[in-house]
């Protein structure tokens, strides 16, 4: 799994994925890109959402303004969870929330979802991956992302975000025939596309399973976790590209994310790092999870709450930062760039240095 002993080390992010040894712990921030960042809303002023995504040199670019303010150690491509749903046949409108036409909630409906190439129709999405690699070198790593099946399929039977996600919840047992069915057909389109990502150079990547904290024990396993990790698997024989899974609001789930297929296990600020690694028995190493709340408040109390997830990351067998869910888009850029250099001023004990 380890580099050559004549090669390249690999980036800091990477080696903390696979639970080697590192000097400190590496951060990225979820939603890093974005509303927050003055040099985003500049663009944003010219170019609509979706035609940032559609443009390979744009979101190239977009993607690079927080990794040069703020010297992160990753850089995750810029795009939306949501793009593949247009080429399986519906409309999508950011306003900024998302909405999907027609949605999707009978077997018919199923039955006229559109088979999906990849490559013809989402192929800015690698070729801004391609660009990134270019520019980054070896030198910072690049994370493509997907939604998780589950999380994708409740936007297209829901047609946008929802306060209770009856329609989806309500399918899983009304007519679970269709849900399964629904969530194949999701796998086999979301493992595509991740798996392109990892061909165009992506050397991480994350599943978003935002909604899956609505599910219980039971259904959390037979309709979201089975379904990632059916995704997961598809990904495996692509090199020991290290891959993330990030369910929002699980700590009730703690116990059936020990089956998960993934490297890292995102946690959100609901449960402390320290807690959730007992409860996965050490197995994984994990992301997070301050609150991105922290970065609205005191600027004393923001590092010492840095500190607190470092220490409680400890615990687990790697750690990366990160917040608990998506940066707010009304934090200060000045507390980003404190809590970025708070968390790379700290050396893990007895490593020697903060360095790397
Ligand atoms: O992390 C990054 O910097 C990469 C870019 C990224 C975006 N969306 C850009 C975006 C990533 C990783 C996502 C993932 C995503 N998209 C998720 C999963 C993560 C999460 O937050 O739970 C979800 C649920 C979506 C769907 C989505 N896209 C919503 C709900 C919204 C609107 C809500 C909002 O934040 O305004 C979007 C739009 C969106 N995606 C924006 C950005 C920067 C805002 C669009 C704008 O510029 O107006």
């Amino acid at each position: 799994m380890s580099a050559p002993a004549d090669g390249p080390r690999p980036p800091l992010f990477v080696r903390a994925c696979r639970a080697e040894p590192v000097e400190r712990t590496p951060i990225w921030i979820m939603r890093q890109a974005g509303r927050y960042l003055p040099e985003y809303r500049a663009v944003r002023e010219r170019v609509g959402f979706l035609e940032l995504c559609k443009s390979p040199d744009l979101a190239a670019e977009v993607s690079l303004q927080p990794v040069r303010r703020f010297g992160l150690d990753a850089c995750i491509l810029f795009s939306d969870i949501l793009l593949p749903a247009e080429p399986m046949g519906l409309e999508l409108r950011f306003g900024p929330a998302p909405v999907l036409e027609p949605p999707v909630r009978t077997a018919q409906d199923v039955a006229r979802l559109r088979p999906v190439d990849v490559e013809a129709s989402l192929g800015f999405v690698y070729e801004a991956i391609r660009l990134l690699r270019r520019e980054l070198g070896g030198r910072l790593p690049v994370i493509g992302f997907a939604a998780a099946p589950f999380t994708f399929a409740a936007y297209l039977v829901e047609g946008r975000g929802s306060k209770s996600f009856a329609r989806i919840r309500g399918l899983l047992h009304a007519d679970p025939a269709t849900a399964h069915r629904l969530l194949v057909r999701v796998s086999d389109v979301l493992a595509d596309h991740l798996a392109a990502q990892v061909r165009a150079g992506a050397q991480a990547v994350q599943l978003f399973d935002t909604w899956a904290g609505w599910l219980g024990q039971e259904d959390f396993e037979t309709f979201a976790l089975a379904y990632a990790n059916r995704v997961l698997e598809r990904l495996a024989g692509l090199g020991a590209v290290p891959r993330i899974y990030f369910a929002l609001g699980a700590a009730h789930l703690l116990p059936v994310l020990r089956q998960s297929r993934a490297e890292v296990l995102g946690v959100d600020w609901r449960v402390g790092l320290d807690r959730a690694s007992a409860q996965l028995e050490h197995r994984f190493v994990l992301q997070g999870n301050l609150d991105p709340a922290r970065l609205l408040g005191h600027p004393g109390e923001l590092v010492a709450a840095a500190r607190r997830v470092l220490e409680a990351g400890r615990v687990a067998p790697g750690h990366i930062f990160n917040l608990g869910h998506g940066i707010l888009p009304q934090t200060p850029v000045a507390q980003v760039q404190r809590l970025v250099e708070a968390v790379q001023r700290e050396a893990v004990p007895g490593t020697g240095g903060a360095g790397g």
